[in-house]
């Protein structure tokens, strides 16, 4: 038996109580350096397929797949002691049956430690969510914007503009609810439908440009501290400029060497002092 005294960490029940107590603060992260200095402020941390875009460059989420999203999800894991950690379950991986989502998700939570996962998708797919609730699979519910159907949806367009998509949304959040989901994500809805859904619901809503009325928020890390080259969304907000810092710093580091500033004899290996 271990004799550290543990933190323990934010459970998935924990985090669906905060509801109408505590507002949820959850942020993404991919790399085991960021996630150690979110862990103590975050109630959640998200290893999202939007490192498929932020991390790799692509075009999309489309493209990550469960391998690479479980060894973001590990280093995440290894990293935090105190935060949730839920990982994202990659287009493909779990659309086309409960099994088939079942298995990937055992797969990618037992390969990373990740406390539960998230799936995006309409009403049509609450029954996947039932079917890995009741195998003991958490599940975060993503409703509204649903980058992983972009094609379908004709690009990365916020949703809920006219009274029928508006309680569509409404139906799909409602459909994962009762199916089991610990939280609904909204993204990229209007602030009328985010506080609506958000009433309306018994668990926690998440939003992601989906109104403060949600009971939490979540957003891309690298959006808040000034890591995505200048271009942050509408409903993002700027908290630093660590891209400059970076920039300014690795600038002088250039100059160093070039000058022959750097390294000094300090930096050497058997050079007394
Ligand atoms: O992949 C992602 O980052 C998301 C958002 C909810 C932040 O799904």
């Amino acid at each position: 038996m271990s004799v550290h005294a543990e933190v323990r960490r934010i459970s998935v029940p924990q985090l669906t109580s905060y509801k109408g107590s505590k507002k949820i603060a959850a942020l993404t992260a991919y790399t085991a350096p960021i996630a150690r200095l979110l862990d103590h402020h975050l109630d959640m941390i998200l290893v999202g397929d939007s490192t498929a875009m932020v991390g790799y460059g692509m075009p999309d989420t489309l493209s990550i797949t469960t391998e690479m999203l479980t060894a973001h999800a590990r280093a995440v894991v290894s990293a935090t002691r105190q935060v949730c950690v839920v990982v994202d379950m990659p287009f493909g991986s779990y659309q086309e049956s409960p099994q088939r989502a079942f298995r990937n998700a055992a797969a990618m939570m037992a390969g990373s430690g990740a406390q539960a996962v998230k799936i995006e998708g309409p009403a049509a797919l609450a029954p996947t969510t039932r079917f890995m609730v009741e195998r003991g699979i958490p599940v975060l519910a993503h409703v509204g914007l649903m980058p992983q159907y972009m094609n379908v949806m004709g690009g990365f367009k916020a949703q809920g503009f006219s009274d029928e998509v508006a309680e569509r949304i409404l139906q799909d959040a409602l459909a994962h609810q009762e199916a089991g989901a610990f939280a609904v994500v909204l993204e990229g809805i209007t602030e009328a439908l985010g506080r609506r859904i958000t009433e309306t619901l018994s668990v926690p809503t998440i939003g992601i440009g989906a109104s403060p009325a949600c009971d939490g928020q979540i957003l891309v890390t690298e959006d808040i501290l000034g890591l995505s080259g200048g271009r942050i969304p509408k409903f993002a907000k700027q908290f630093a400029d660590i891209g400059t810092l970076i920039s300014n710093a690795v600038q002088q580091y250039a100059n160093d060497v070039r000058s022959g500033d750097f390294p000094t004899p300090e930096h050497c290996f058997g050079v007394k002092k």
